[in-house]
């Protein structure tokens, strides 16, 4: 592979529309950006637009994108139908001061696909998702603390921003992993919340009947696609919430994008709340979060004596949930079987790139969700820990190479949408080996 000065130079070369743009950018923003997640080194490419699975960057060039915005564009950009529904109620008022049908169709469209959910309510993100779930938990269970696994983001509030990536000095013993805040500025993390290890169910057994008194809620994303979690783990995980009484929240900000029902449904388990986000809302800013009746109906202030609120002035606006059933309804089951065979074959396709290379490196994937990672071949993706020996420069220098080979991945992490097909996998496996290659 070429040096990362030759890599940086050819992307300054091809970039230098979206260069001025970030000069531009970072008077008037920190870092030139809306999010640290847009950053990488040495600046990002500012897009333009984007159309089935392309975008098309500031400087005019065409990238097939294998990013889909953080996971969300499932069905690509531009999809007819999402966006014939936006601009039917586009024109029709935007924000209406009042509820729609659109709220209860949407609503029923996610209780019919997973069978967990009774009632469900939405929010502007995974984020608000997930906090309205905490304070439903602990307003069920009248315990303060929640349980999440090392390694997992549940979005950006304080009791669920706690040791998503800590580094192995601050996380502590494996066994009892420390409770690290992600950020200065956060408030009781160590109060609140309760960290446990991914794919370690004696340690989870005993961290949790330790403290089953006081947890209200386990927080748990599989990451299908990302960690290689077995399937029998999120089943005990469910009989030992079951047992110990405390309720299991199932986050499907992102895994719902692997299974027609989620991925909650792939391994048979019925959580008793979900939280939702990105797929569900076509690209506009989405989240909800749905479950069993009893617990989702404390929301119910029509109710004397109700004590659990959730609001927002945007949540299950018009927009977002036109687009949102547009989206979930063109995710028929032909969609999935598509994702799921272009998925396979870029595992395949980039092992074997991998491999040809000389490259240690471990490919998981699930769906239309894959991740590669530089470490040895043999070694399961099945904890956070593990990932800390990831060869983080390798990855971000193939990630820059293969953009500029016409592919925009995200950072070592592969997302597909429904307009790709073999070809444009294809394009992807050969841009890797040439180079690496090269
Ligand atoms: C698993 C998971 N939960 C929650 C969130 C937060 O969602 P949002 O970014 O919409 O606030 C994310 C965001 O990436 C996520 O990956």
């Amino acid at each position: 592979m070429k040096s990362r000065d030759e890599i940086e130079a050819a992307y300054r070369a091809e970039t230098m529309a979206s260069h001025a743009q970030w000069e531009r950018s970072k008077s008037s923003m920190p870092g030139g950006m809306v999010k640290g997640a847009y950053w990488y080194p040495p600046y990002p490419i500012y897009m333009e637009s984007g159309e089935g699975c392309y975008l098309t960057d500031l400087d005019g060039r065409r990238l097939v994108d294998f990013a889909n915005h953080h996971t969300a564009m499932i069905l690509g950009h531009s999809h007819p139908d999402v966006l014939a529904e936006t601009a039917r109620w586009l024109n029709a008022g935007i924000g209406l001061s009042a509820p729609t049908t659109l709220e209860a169709e949407a609503a029923e469209l996610l209780c019919e696909r997973v069978p967990s959910v009774d009632k469900v309510r939405f929010t502007n993100s995974g984020t608000e998702a997930t906090l309205h779930a905490s304070r439903l938990v602990r307003a069920a269970t009248g315990r303060k603390k929640l349980a999440k696994f090392e390694g997992a983001y549940h979005g950006s509030h304080d009791s669920l921003e706690v040791s998503v990536a800590p580094s192995l000095q601050d996380a502590g013993d494996a066994a009892s992993p420390e409770a690290v805040p992600e950020w200065d500025g956060m408030s009781r993390a160590t109060e609140d919340t309760i960290v446990l290890p991914y794919n370690d169910p004696e340690t989870c057994a005993l961290i949790l009947r330790e403290h089953k008194d006081e947890i209200a809620a386990v927080f748990y994303d599989g990451k299908p696609g990302t960690l290689e979690i077995p399937d029998d783990f999120t089943r005990f995980l469910r009989d030992i919430t079951a047992e110990l009484g405390i309720l299991m929240v199932m986050d499907e900000v992102i895994s719902f994008r692997v299974g027609y029902s989620g991925y909650q449904s792939l391994c048979g388990v019925e959580p008793d709340l979900t939280t939702f986000g990105k797929v569900i809302g076509g690209g506009l800013p989405v989240g909800a979060f749905g479950g069993r009746a009893d617990l989702m109906d404390m929301l119910d202030n029509t109710r004397p004596g109700s004590t659990v609120y959730q609001s927002g002035t945007y949540s299950g606006n018009p927009l977002t949930l036109a687009a949102g059933i547009a989206n979930m309804k063109a995710l028929t089951p032909d969609a999935y079987e598509h994702l799921d065979a272009l998925g396979e074959r870029l595992a395949d396709g980039l092992r074997h790139a991998f491999t040809t290379a000389g490259v240690p490196a471990r490919v998981v994937q699930r769906g239309s969700l894959l991740h590669s990672y530089f470490l040895d071949a043999d070694t399961s993706v099945s904890d956070y820990r593990i990932l800390t020996e990831h060869n983080g420069d390798l990855a971000h220098d193939l990630f820059i190479a293969t953009t500029l080979e016409g592919s925009f991945t995200g950072k070592g992490e592969f997302v597909l949408s429904t307009p790709m097909d073999d070809g444009h996998i294809d394009d992807l496996i050969e841009a890797t080996e040439r180079v690496l290659v090269a």
